[in-house]
């Protein structure tokens, strides 16, 4: 028999378009706690204990579902079923192009007007290797989406007594090929500061990617060599920032290309010396978005930390994925999912507290 060395809780969270959100955690010995919630299989909390006997959520979020979608931000939410960009809004897959539903001008960003982060997603507790995990599941149609073929996708959310989180992104496709690139877009925010500018981040890549007017990858890698793009030792995320002051974005929305090198388990990581917490995200894909959440606004930016005053730079996202638009770039990697297949992602988030 095994023992259950993490605790599983489900509750109510709330409604969102007459469906029931709940809020599920799990909780390990040392007392760190992951909770998620239906609505878009969002990463709702991750808490850590503090001194004082409370404890304190390392990632952004809301007090309400609805808060999730009335903003452009997609805080915290499943994304797929392609992150990022895809030029055109067009999908070339096998020589074949597949028009996308479109929500950027031309644009197809995050998978598009219905993808991952609109669903309500069934949820449930289930067993991963003898201890409870929490699993979302969800049957995404190529006639909400436009991509080809229905993908069925489940979404396993697990912890462990090492501090580590561990996302699983199943994906199966039902009758078509078609492709897969998920991500989570987890903004975190370490400490108790308004903003990330404290925060050291470090990641293991020589390159980041050019983009178009559009934000959509041209194909080209830009050599991080002496620019702020290099993060191969640790920078301070408020240097960083002053450097890019004079560019339209101030601050980071780039795509980086993780070294061929990398285990997988450590591509960034990312610290905040006054509150001595770290997060290391493993992913074993080739790339990660670093958004510095530079066009945060006050307006509908209903943080519970901020007390609904979202501010520019209050969170940082780092988002581990394939790089986007693969299909259409030679070496960028590979998304595509045959007909019949099914393929595991994982994305993990070692926190040290
Ligand atoms: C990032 C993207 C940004 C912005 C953000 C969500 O992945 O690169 O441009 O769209 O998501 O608001």
């Amino acid at each position: 028999m095994t023992t259950n060395l993490i605790s599983a809780h489900v509750e109510p969270f709330d409604t969102y378009n007459g469906a029931s959100i709940h809020r599920y955690s799990l909780t390990n010995q040392h007392g760190l706690t992951v909770s998620a919630i239906n609505l878009g299989a969002t990463l709702y909390e991750i808490l850590v204990p503090t001194p004082d006997g409370g404890t304190d959520n390392l990632v952004l979020n809301y007090p309400n579902s609805a808060d999730y979608l009335a903003n452009p931000f997609y805080v915290n939410m499943a994304i797929g079923r392609t992150a990022g960009r895809i030029g055109n809004g067009e999908l070339l897959l096998n020589g074949q192009r597949y028009p996308l539903s479109t929500n950027e001008g031309s644009t197809t960003l995050h998978g598009g007007p219905n993808g991952f982060n609109s669903v309500v997603w069934e949820g449930s507790v289930t067993d991963y290797d003898g201890q409870p995990a929490i699993t979302f599941t969800h049957v995404q149609k190529s006639s909400v989406d436009g991509y080809p073929g229905d993908l069925d996708v489940s979404i396993t959310y697990t912890l462990d007594e090492a501090n580590t989180i561990h996302l699983y992104y199943t994906g199966t496709a039902l009758n078509q090929t078609t492709v897969f690139n998920p991500t989570q877009h987890t903004y975190f925010n370490l400490g108790h500061a308004a903003t990330i500018h404290d925060h050291l981040l470090r990641l293991d890549a020589d390159s980041h990617l050019a983009f178009n007017a559009q934000k959509v990858p041209t194909g080209d890698l830009i050599d991080v060599s002496a620019t702020p793009f290099d993060l191969r030792s640790e920078k301070r995320l408020g240097d960083v920032i002053d450097d890019l002051a004079e560019t339209d974005e101030k601050g980071f929305d780039d795509i980086w290309k993780i070294n061929e090198t990398n285990s997988g388990e450590a591509i960034a990581t990312l610290s905040d010396p006054q509150s001595h917490r770290k997060v290391t995200v493993g992913s074993s894909r080739n790339g990660l978005v670093v958004f510095t959440a530079n066009s945060f606004t006050r307006e509908k930016m209903n943080f519970i930390r901020s007390n609904g005053q979202g501010q520019p730079y209050e969170g940082v996202a780092l988002e581990a994925q394939t790089l986007p638009d693969a299909t259409r770039h030679e070496g960028f990697g590979d998304v595509v999912l045959p007909a019949g297949e099914s393929r595991t992602d994982e994305i993990s988030y070692h926190v040290e507290f």
